[in-house]
């Protein structure tokens, strides 16, 4: 018997695909879980991003065993992972590391498994590209080999969460726009996504910056910006290109993982990915949701098209001004969707996803 989890995490259509892929790959007895509802359930009032990975990691394991017993097989299944070498580095678990983010597959109650001889891990020792290499030779197909990589927490931690306790950053924005080249301005955003400095996490405020006079600057001088202000400006690690103006007009309301938001996020996220798919130099393209809403009560999204080779570093891609034109138009068009805006923070001091 297979078994395919459905966290209600997944993208858009995501577990349907996931099924056919197993079947043609030759897997009979194929079984899907649906578990959004359990999933919803745990991640409840959680707010963190720690707290959110190690919710979704426990509740997988959970899911797993409830659905094992009735089945009588309570000593005869294995758990197969794809984890991979640098998830196991982010999480802490080599001596030289410290914890950035605990991967859904280094959560306590997998790494019991581990110990009770269940996890098979046959890629634990590759970087992702290895991995590909890997596939290739073994003969796996073209769109399962270059898929955009997916994390095992899903959508749960591109949802980002808010108790709605305000945080003033004005004296931020301040510091953040005395240091904006002419051309350029800008805010800080009263909220927090995890980054990565010299080995450590860092848990600090995004800034927004937009360009005043038309499309006048280039990729390389928005990058520059960006890192320039993440260097000057102590708790901010990571900036992102705004279309249009925000000039405060976002507010920061109580924000959990719902299933609208997740629906929502699916749509939006689906809609980036066709425009980025098919681009080589694109090693994957998260979208987050933020818990910023305008006057509508629409929220911001952020769009994160990256280039790297095994994700341990990455480069923020230079999109063609026309498509980032029509992405973030097309973002904007969406029914209750606010805005998209675009990241613009290298690995490190930013890492991909934002939580
Ligand atoms: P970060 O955000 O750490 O991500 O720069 C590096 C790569 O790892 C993916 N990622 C995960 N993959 N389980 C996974 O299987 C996880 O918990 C997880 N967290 C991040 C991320 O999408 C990127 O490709």
């Amino acid at each position: 018997i297979c078994l395919h989890v459905d966290t209600g995490l997944m993208r858009q259509d995501e577990s349907v695909a996931i099924m056919s892929h197993l079947a043609d790959q030759g897997f009979e007895n194929l079984h899907i879980v649906e578990a959004e509802s359990q999933f919803l359930r745990q991640l409840g009032e959680l707010t963190e991003p720690e707290a959110k990975r190690l919710a979704i990691g426990r509740t997988f394991v959970d899911v797993l065993k409830q659905w094992m017993k009735p089945f009588g097989k309570g000593e005869r299944w294995k758990l197969v992972q794809g984890t991979i070498y640098p998830d196991t580095i982010e999480s802490g678990g080599s001596r030289n590391a410290a914890k950035i983010k605990t991967h859904h597959n280094r959560v306590e109650e997998i790494e019991e498994l581990i110990r009770e001889g269940r996890v098979v891990e046959p890629l634990i020792d590759l970087y992702k590209d290895e991995v590909r290499t890997l596939g290739g030779q073994l003969g796996l197909p073209d769109h399962l080999l270059n898929r955009h990589p997916f994390p095992g927490p899903g959508l749960g931690i591109r949802v980002l969460c808010s108790d709605g306790a305000k945080t003033d950053v004005s004296g931020l924005s301040r510091q953040l726009d005395s240091l904006l080249p002419d051309g350029i301005s800008g805010e800080v955003l009263p909220i927090r996504s995890v980054g990565v400095q010299g080995d450590f996490r860092t848990y600090s405020h995004p800034a927004a910056i937009w360009m005043t006079k038309g499309d006048r600057s280039s990729w390389s001088q928005l990058k520059t910006v960006a890192a320039q202000l993440v260097n000057s400006v102590e708790d901010v690690n990571r900036v992102v290109l705004s279309p249009t103006p925000l000039n405060g007009r976002f507010a920061l309301r109580p924000t959990l993982v719902t299933k609208a938001r997740l629906d929502l996020l699916r749509t939006v996220d689906a809609m980036v990915r066709e425009l980025t798919e098919d681009i080589e130099e694109i090693w994957q393209a998260p979208v987050v949701s933020l818990p910023l809403y305008d006057v509508q009560g629409d929220p911001i999204f952020v769009a994160r098209p990256v280039c790297s080779l095994d994700a341990m570093t990455a480069d923020v891609f230079e999109m063609p001004w026309e498509l980032f034109h029509e992405m973030t138009e097309a973002a904007a068009a969406i029914p209750g969707a606010a805005c998209l805006l675009y990241d613009l923070t290298s690995k490190p001091p930013g890492t991909i996803e934002w939580e």
